[in-house]
């Protein structure tokens, strides 16, 4: 398993624009396949995924995809301990890209002592180091965020073969999100157009359904690529709580971007028309981004993959090196 030839580990506009072709760089192997399906026939009674950050994405985007087909439990744990109930008969899916993150590593002990079986995936550290464990080996070099779509193509298919569900083709999608930011410009404005309308303001990513997961993404990749204020919520909730949060005189400065899809309830729909109208009789601005796609993954990703760009964007207009994470790196050397 290898990166693509023409990756530049070096420039985050570069492993970006890699983002098709990660997601369809890893074959997995006739014995994970074996090691699958003894699971699934042993009986499986819940999946949680493990993870920080960067490596906590695509065990959130799998949970997404595939919870309306599972019939057992997904849980995303981002922490040092695992819930009580994850045991025996759970699959534990462990992701840390550099290997050496200590509250997934900490995680993985909890599951170990709870019995129940894990598949690890990592770049390396101490994760690729542990004994008598299953791992998925991912080539290193990548930041972390930028290796989403690498270790979504293993997550994703290890699931759904755990599950016993039809495996998503990658390729396709691989070769849809190609076409798809091929014709950025027409279905979306350009990442270097829309920057114009961001770049002097707070931005609140707000998705709902299969696209939460997207808005904390585009809200974590502004964190870290641009180094940036953002936020993210999700409806209906928001219109629970956040909504009564704009009345005071710093609301102008927050930038709500609604991210919407033919696919949502149409009461979720409707209620992004609502929120939107609420907060421009307010007096916000609002900017509204239609996902691409004929199904949740391919507009999960397409989005994805859009909003990574404007985050790099964001980066080269502030000034700062979408690559560096100091302060990451600081308060993990401090700890
Ligand atoms: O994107 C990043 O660099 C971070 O969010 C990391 O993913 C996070 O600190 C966890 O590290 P790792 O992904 O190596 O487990």
């Amino acid at each position: 398993m290898t990166l693509p030839s023409t990756i530049k580990l070096d420039n985050m506009r570069n492993m970006v624009t890699h983002f098709p072709q990660l997601l369809s760089s890893i074959e997995l192997d006739s014995n994970l396949t074996k090691i699958c399906k003894e699971y699934e026939e042993e009986g499986i009674v819940g999946i949680c995924f493990i993870g920080m950050g960067g490596s906590s994405i695509a065990g959130s985007y799998t949970k997404a995809i595939l919870q309306s087909s599972s019939e057992i439990p997904m849980m995303v744990v981002k922490d040092y301990v695992l819930p009580k109930c994850v045991g025996r008969n759970w699959i534990v899916i462990a992701v840390s890209y550099s290997g050496n993150t200590e509250e997934t590593l900490s995680a993985l002990d909890n599951a170990t002592a709870s019995g129940a079986r894990r598949i690890l995936i990592t770049s390396g550290g101490e994760m690729s180091e542990r004994k008598n464990e299953t791992i998925i080996q991912l080539p290193g070099g990548l930041q972390p965020r930028a290796a989403l779509p690498l270790i979504l193509s293993a997550v994703l298919p290890v699931t759904e073969k755990l599950l016993n569900l039809v495996t998503t083709d990658l390729q396709t999608i691989s070769s849809f999100l190609v076409k798809s930011s091929d014709e950025w410009g027409k279905w979306i404005e350009l990442p270097i157009e829309i920057i114009k309308s961001i770049s002097n303001s707070i931005p609140l990513f707000m998705g709902a359904e299969h696209l939460i997961p997207v808005a904390y993404r585009a809200k974590c990749q502004i964190n870290e690529n641009s180094k940036s204020v953002a936020f993210y919520s999700e409806l209906p909730e928001a219109n629970h709580n956040e909504i009564e949060g704009f009345a005071n005189k710093y609301r102008t400065s927050v930038l709500p971007i609604l991210l919407r899809s033919t696919q949502y309830h149409p009461r979720i729909a409707k209620r992004f028309d609502v929120t939107k109208s609420v907060y421009e009789n307010m007096g916000l601005r609002t900017i509204e981004i239609f996902a691409k796609g004929d199904s949740a993954i391919q507009e999960m990703l397409s989005l994805t993959h859009y909003l990574d760009s404007v985050s790099v964007e964001l980066a080269d207009i502030n000034g700062t090196d979408s690559l560096m994470v100091e302060k990451i790196s600081e308060l993990k050397k401090r700890l």
